[in-house]
C-alpha cells in the first residue's frame, strides 16, 4: 500500500511571519489524519521557524529546490547539507517554474535528484507537459522524455524514496485542472515508465501526485484514481482550511 502524499507548495509567498502562523492553523487541522503524509515547502527564508513549529506534529518540511553540490560559489544557491539541519525531509526539483524561468533542465534537475537521494531527502520530481505541447499530441513523449532525463542513472537501492509529480504546465494556477481520465492516463504512463526503469516492485512503491487547480471540490476524486497517491497543491495550500480539506478528503 502506497501512502498518500500531499504537499503544500507555498512557492515565493510569505514572510516567514505569516508563515509561522499558516502552520500553527494548519496543524491542528490535520495532525490527525494518520493516512496521509503532509508536507509543507514554505520559502527558504521561513524553513528555519516553520521547522520548529512543526517538531513533533507530524507533518513534514519541504524545500521547493536545492542546488547538487554540498557547497561552494554558486552565488545564491543552498545545497542539502543547509536543508538537513532545519529538519527538512522532502524537496521539490524541477518544477514547471523552475524549468520555464529559470531555464532548469533535465540534466541539472537530475543532479539534484542524485544529490538529494545521497543526503536522505524525499526528491519531489515534477514533470508534465504545456498546453502547445498536449495539443500537438506530444503529452507521452514530453513526460517520458522528462523522467528519462531526470532519473537517467539513479540506483535502484535509492529509488524507492522518489516522488514524481504530475503537473500539466496548463493546469497551474488556471483553475483548469486535468481530468480524471487525462491524469490517471498519464499517471499510469509514469508508473509504466518506472516499471522500466525500475521493475515492477519498487515502481508499484513509488508515490504519483498530481498538482494543478486542486481544490478541496476536486481532490477526492483525482485521489480516488488507481494510479494516483497524492497532491501537490500551489494556490489553495496558501489557505489553512483549504489545504486541510484538500488533505482530509484524501
Ligand atoms: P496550483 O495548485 O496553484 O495550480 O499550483 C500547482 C503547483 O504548481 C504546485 O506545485
Amino acid at each position: 500500500m502506497r501512502r498518500y502524499i500531499v504537499a503544500g507548495n507555498w512557492k515565493m509567498h510569505k514572510t516567514a511571519e505569516e508563515a509561522v502562523n499558516l502552520a500553527l492553523a494548519l496543524i491542528p487541522l490535520v495532525s490527525d489524519v494518520r493516512s496521509v503524509e503532509v508536507v509543507l515547502c514554505p520559502p527558504f527564508t521561513a524553513l528555519p521557524s516553520v521547522g520548529e513549529v512543526l517538531n513533533g506534529s507530524g507533518l513534514f518540511l519541504g524545500a521547493q529546490n536545492m542546488h547538487h553540490e554540498p557547497q561552494g560559489a554558486y552565488t545564491g544557491e543552498i545545497s542539502a547539507s543547509m536543508l538537513l539541519p532545519l529538519g527538512v525531509s522532502h524537496v521539490i526539483l524541477g518544477h514547471s517554474e523552475r524549468r520555464h524561468y529559470f531555464i532548469e533542465s533535465d540534466p541539472q534537475i537530475r543532479e539534484k535528484v542524485g544529490a538529494a537521494l545521497q543526503a536522505g531527502l524525499t526528491p519531489i520530481l515534477c514533470v508534465g507537459e504545456t498546453l502547445a505541447e498536449r495539443e500537438a499530441g506530444e503529452t507521452e513523449s514530453v513526460v517520458s522524455g522528462q523522467l528519462e532525463g531526470c532519473l537517467e542513472g539513479i540506483e535502484l537501492a535509492q529509488a524507492e524514496d522518489l516522488v514524481v509529480a504530475y503537473e500539466p504546465v496548463w493546469a497551474i494556477g488556471t483553475g483548469k485542472t486535468a481530468t480524471l481520465e487525462q491524469a490517471q492516463e498519464v499517471h499510469a504512463l509514469i508508473r509504466a515508465k518506472l516499471t522500466q526503469f525500475f521493475g515492477v516492485d519498487l515502481a508499484g512503491k513509488i508515490r504519483i501526485q498530481y498538482g494543478g487547480s486542486v481544490k478541496p471540490e476536486n481532490a477526492a476524486e483525482l485521489m480516488a484514481q488507481p494510479d494516483i497517491d497524492g497532491a501537490l497543491v500551489g494556490g489553495a495550500s496558501l489557505d489553512a482550511d483549504s489545504f486541510a480539506a484538500i488533505v482530509r478528503s484524501v
